[in-house]
């Protein structure tokens, strides 16, 4: 049977797009709001930190989406927090799934750095069919639906022109939570090596559209999840980029690589040699 034969018949990925608008919006202007209480800590680690706002904002896009399609599945970053049980529930592929990073960035949020967002995908057979990325303190939504255009503020998004990685800027990330052992600062000095410039800004979402507006040629991270994914995926699809999930973890870990579609296959040989070369130096 084919993939369209299994599409829901009566919500089109439009009406999907307008509810997960208005789910991003409610979570992130939450989070907009109250700003002044970013200090509040549900918990925190040696390198991040857990916050009562993420809790509340994934509460309000859930509340949205709920409201509008009760039938659907919700996987959002706060599920194990907030027991909302369904991150592990088995459910029918053909489901529409809403997947939620209620507040992606979250370690610069807590210390008050703009670059943060509200990440929201429907995805449906584990394709998605709408997608959201909202910086509220950039005053940004970058939206993009199954064969339509990706758009910044209503404007189309195009990639960048850039043709080899020895002239473009890469973003990636360095979550050292899930990295001990694929010992990530190697890989990172291999990327930052080859390329023009390499960075770190600390929210995948928000990264990743940043390839699709042009501004980067490339983003890559080994670890990073599901909701950190999910959406800009589909808008820097819609832009023109290319994207791969290199690696399949638990509990929703990937590999992922995006770009502008022109140096791909040179950063993911580049990403592959160095993932070699560091698994056979001797570990200290
Ligand atoms: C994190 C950010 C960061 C990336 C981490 C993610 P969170 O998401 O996207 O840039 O390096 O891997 O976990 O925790 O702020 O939602």
């Amino acid at each position: 049977m084919t993939r369209e034969k299994h599409r829901c018949k009566t919500e089109t990925p439009e009406d999907l797009l307008a509810c997960a608008v208005r789910a991003a919006r409610a979570a992130g202007d939450h989070a907009h709001r109250e700003k002044k209480r970013r200090h509040e800590l549900v918990s925190a680690s040696a390198h991040d930190v857990k916050l009562r706002l993420d809790l509340e904002c994934q509460l309000r896009a859930a509340e949205i989406i709920r409201t509008t399609y009760s039938h659907h599945r919700i996987l959002g970053e706060e599920d194990t927090i907030l027991s909302t049980g369904q991150r592990d529930r088995v459910s029918s592929p053909h489901q529409v799934e809403w997947i939620v990073d209620p507040i992606d960035g979250t370690v610069n949020f807590h210390h008050g750095l703009r670059h943060w967002c509200c990440s929201v995908a429907a995805r449906q057979n584990g394709e998605t069919l709408a997608a959201v990325v909202y910086a509220p303190d950039l005053e940004e939504i970058y939206t993009a639906c199954l064969n339509g255009p990706a758009l910044c503020n209503g404007k189309t998004l195009a990639v960048s022109r850039t043709g080899k990685l020895a002239r473009a800027l890469v973003l990636t990330g360095l979550d050292r939570g899930c990295c001990e052992a694929k010992r990530p600062f190697p890989i990172f000095e291999h990327i930052a090596t080859h390329c023009r410039r390499a960075r770190v800004l600390g929210a995948a979402a928000l990264d990743i559209c940043q390839v699709a507006a042009g501004r980067a040629d490339g983003y890559f991270e080994a670890g990073i999840f599901l909701w950190d994914v999910a959406a800009a995926g589909l808008i820097l699809n819609r832009a023109g980029g290319c994207t791969e999930v290199l690696l399949k973890g638990r509990g929703h870990r990937l590999w992922f690589l995006g770009t502008n579609g022109h140096i791909h296959v040179e950063l993911r040989t580049l990403i592959t040699r160095a993932v070699h070369t560091v698994h056979q130096a001797p570990t200290t």
